[in-house]
C-alpha cells in the first residue's frame, strides 16, 4: 500500500530547507504526498521543484518555530488538510562549554526542538484519531541515549524527543497511529556548521536516515541509523554511568571543543 493511502495525503514536514528535512520533502514528494514546509529560510525554489517534478501541491511556510506565536499561525494552515504524516524535524544544536552560550539560545533550543513536536503533535494527532491512521516521526539522536558533555543542552531536549516519542507510541500505537523515534548519528548536513563543530569522522547521509526512517515507521518505536550507532549505543548499556562518561567526554571534547 502507498504511504499516501496508508496514511493521508498531506505531510508536514518542519526543517525542510535542509539536510535531513529536506530529504524527506523529497522522499514524499515522490510517494505523491501533498506537503506542507516549515522552516525560516525561503523554500520557494524547492516547492517549485517538488510542484514540477513530482505533480504534488506545496505549501512553503516561511516560519520561526522558536517562536511560540508562530506555532499557533500554523493551525490555520492546516485546518482543512487531510495530515496524514508529521515530520517532526526540526531542530539544533549548540557545541561547546555549557557556559559558553547565551542562555537565550538555550531557550530557543528547547521550544524548536521540544516544545514544536509537542505542540505540532498535538495538532496533527486531532486530526489522525479521528480517521484512525497517520504517522509521526520524531527526529532523536545517538546524544539521546548517551548523555554528552560539550552538547548537555541540545543531548537533554533529543533525550525528551525520544522519550516523548516512545511514550506516545505506547499510547497511540492501539488507535491506528504509528509513531517513529528515528536517531541518526553524525550525519553531512549544516547541522555541525550551525552547532560549531565539524561532527567527527564516521558521518552517514541525509538520505541514509530517511531509508532508516521509512522502512522502520510502523514496524518498530525506535531506530538507530548506522551500524556504528547502533554498537556505541548497545555498548553503552554494559558500562557504568561513571566510566560511560569519562569516555564520552573525551570524545565529545574533541569532536566539540575548539581549542
Ligand atoms: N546532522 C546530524 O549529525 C544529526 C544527528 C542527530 C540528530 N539530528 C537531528 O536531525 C534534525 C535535522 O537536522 P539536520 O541534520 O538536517 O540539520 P540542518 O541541515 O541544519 O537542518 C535543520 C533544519 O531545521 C530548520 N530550523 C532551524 N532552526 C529553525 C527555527 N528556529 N525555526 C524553523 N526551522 C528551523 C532549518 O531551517 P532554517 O535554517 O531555514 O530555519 C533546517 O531546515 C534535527 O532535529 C537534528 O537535531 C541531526
Amino acid at each position: 500500500m502507498s504511504l499516501a493511502n496508508k496514511y493521508g495525503k498531506w505531510a508536514i514536514v518542519t526543517g525542510a530547507s535542509s539536510g535531513i528535512g529536506k530529504e524527506f520533502a523529497l522522499y514524499l514528494a515522490k510517494e505523491k504526498i501533498n506537503l506542507i514546509l516549515i522552516s525560516r529560510r525561503s523554500k520557494d525554489e524547492l516547492a517549485n521543484q517538488l510542484r514540477n517534478n513530482y505533480g504534488v501541491e506545496v505549501i512553503a511556510l516561511d516560519l520561526d518555530l522558536s517562536e511560540p506565536d508562530n506555532l499557533r499561525l500554523i493551525q490555520k494552515e492546516i485546518e482543512e488538510k487531510d495530515i496524514g504524516i508529521l515530520i517532526n524535524n526540526a531542530g539544533f544544536g549548540k557545541a561547546g562549554n555549557f557556559m559558553n552560550h547565551d542562555i537565550r539560545v538555550y531557550s530557543e533550543m528547547i521550544i524548536l526542538n521540544c516544545l514544536a513536536p509537542v505542540y505540532l503533535t498535538n495538532l496533527a494527532l486531532e486530526k489522525m484519531l479521528k480517521k484512525r491512521k497517520g504517522a509521526i516521526i520524531f527526529l532523536g539522536s545517538l546524544v539521546a541515549y548517551q548523555p554528552t558533555p560539550y552538547m548537555s543542552v541540545y543531548s537533554a531536549t533529543k533525550s525528551f524527543d525520544l522519550t516523548l516519542g516512545l511514550s506516545l507510541y505506547g499510547e497511540y500505537k492501539k488507535k491506528g497511529i504509528d509513531i517513529l523515534v528515528v536517531n541518526p548519528g553524525p550525519t553531512k548536513t549544516e547541522f555541525h556548521k550551525v552547532a560549531g563543530s565539524d561532527g567527527g569522522y564516521f558521518q552517514r547521509e541525509a538520505p541514509d536516515v530517511v531509508k532508516t526512517a521509512i522502512r522502520s515507521l510502523g514496524k518498530k518505536p525506535t531506530v538507530l541509523d548506522g551500524i556504528i550507532n547502533k554498537i556505541l549505543v548497545l555498548a553503552g548499556r554494559f558500562i557504568p554511568v561513571k566510566l560511560s562518561l569519562a569516555i564520552t567526554e573525551k570524545i565529545a571534547r574533541s569532536i566539540y571543543v575548539k581549542n
